[in-house]
């Protein structure tokens, strides 16, 4: 499949047009960003890898029936993938306290929750990415109220299945941010799933498998994310 022109540069994939208009080539970046953009490096090699974790993670999601945007993975740094209409909200689930819900909420890192939490932000980079509720996304037409119940419904079954995968190469799913997108009349998911995009823990250790290390200046981040191949790739 042959790249024809460049649809978008965002701050870690490029997207570009095929000779079908229902298909894309998303091509992964070394870039990282951090803190919406505050932060910004370099993860030498991350492209490749999160190109091939995402690859296992959406071939495994297909398995347990989960309709995503992967086709096919064509080589290091490109996957095939499907033109969706991305739906302008991250859908974040949380199985314990991290990050911006730690700040917020003034919780202890780590901090087992008595049931999953889910977030939705608006995508919006300027505003830097806010938290919205259900009455705002329908105030502002962003997502009907049937697909605010089918991506609440997909996401928290997602995570059940990814608790379930990443346990077994003995990883905690501690949080992740997904984007759906609307493909001929249904909603499924797009963008990544990896290290990027989700909190990893060792089982055991503790020791964090993901973009928390380049957040914190944590050092290994490429063995990290490295790590997290290897384990997915068993
Ligand atoms: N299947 C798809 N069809 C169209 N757009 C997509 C698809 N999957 C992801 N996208 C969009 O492509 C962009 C991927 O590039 P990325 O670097 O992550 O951008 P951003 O800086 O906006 O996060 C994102 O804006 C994402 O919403
Ligand atoms: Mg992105």
């Amino acid at each position: 499949m042959q790249k024809l022109n460049k649809i978008y540069e965002g701050k870690a994939k490029i997207l570009y047009t095929t000779e079908n208009p229902d298909l894309l080539i998303q091509y992964f970046k070394d870039d990282a960003t951090a803190f919406n953009a505050q932060k910004k490096g370099v993860i030498d090699q991350k492209g490749i890898i999160n190109n091939k974790i995402a690859t296992k993670v959406f071939e495994f999601l297909k398995t347990r029936g989960i309709v995503t945007h992967f086709e096919q993975f064509l080589n290091d740094r490109e996957m095939l993938i499907k033109k969706v209409e991305i739906v302008p909200i991250e859908v974040i689930i949380r199985n314990r306290a991290a990050g911006s819900l730690c700040r917020i909420l003034g919780l202890p890192e780590g901090m087992t929750l008595k049931c999953p939490v889910l977030e939705f932000c608006y995508k919006k980079d300027e505003l830097g990415d806010p938290l919205i509720n259900e009455s705002h996304i329908l105030a502002l037409g962003l997502a009907t109220e049937q697909e605010i119940k089918t991506i609440t419904q997909m996401t928290l079954t997602i995570n059940g299945l990814l608790k379930e995968f990443f346990a077994k190469i003995n990883i905690e799913l501690i949080d992740f941010k997904i984007e759906l997108g609307r493909y001929k009349g249904s909603i499924i998911l797009a963008d990544e799933i990896s290290p990027d995009t989700c909190r990893l823990w060792e089982i055991g250790t503790g020791n964090k498998l993901d973009k928390d290390r380049f957040r914190r200046d944590m050092g290994q981040i490429e063995e990290a994310y490295q790590e997290v191949l290897r384990r997915v790739s068993q």
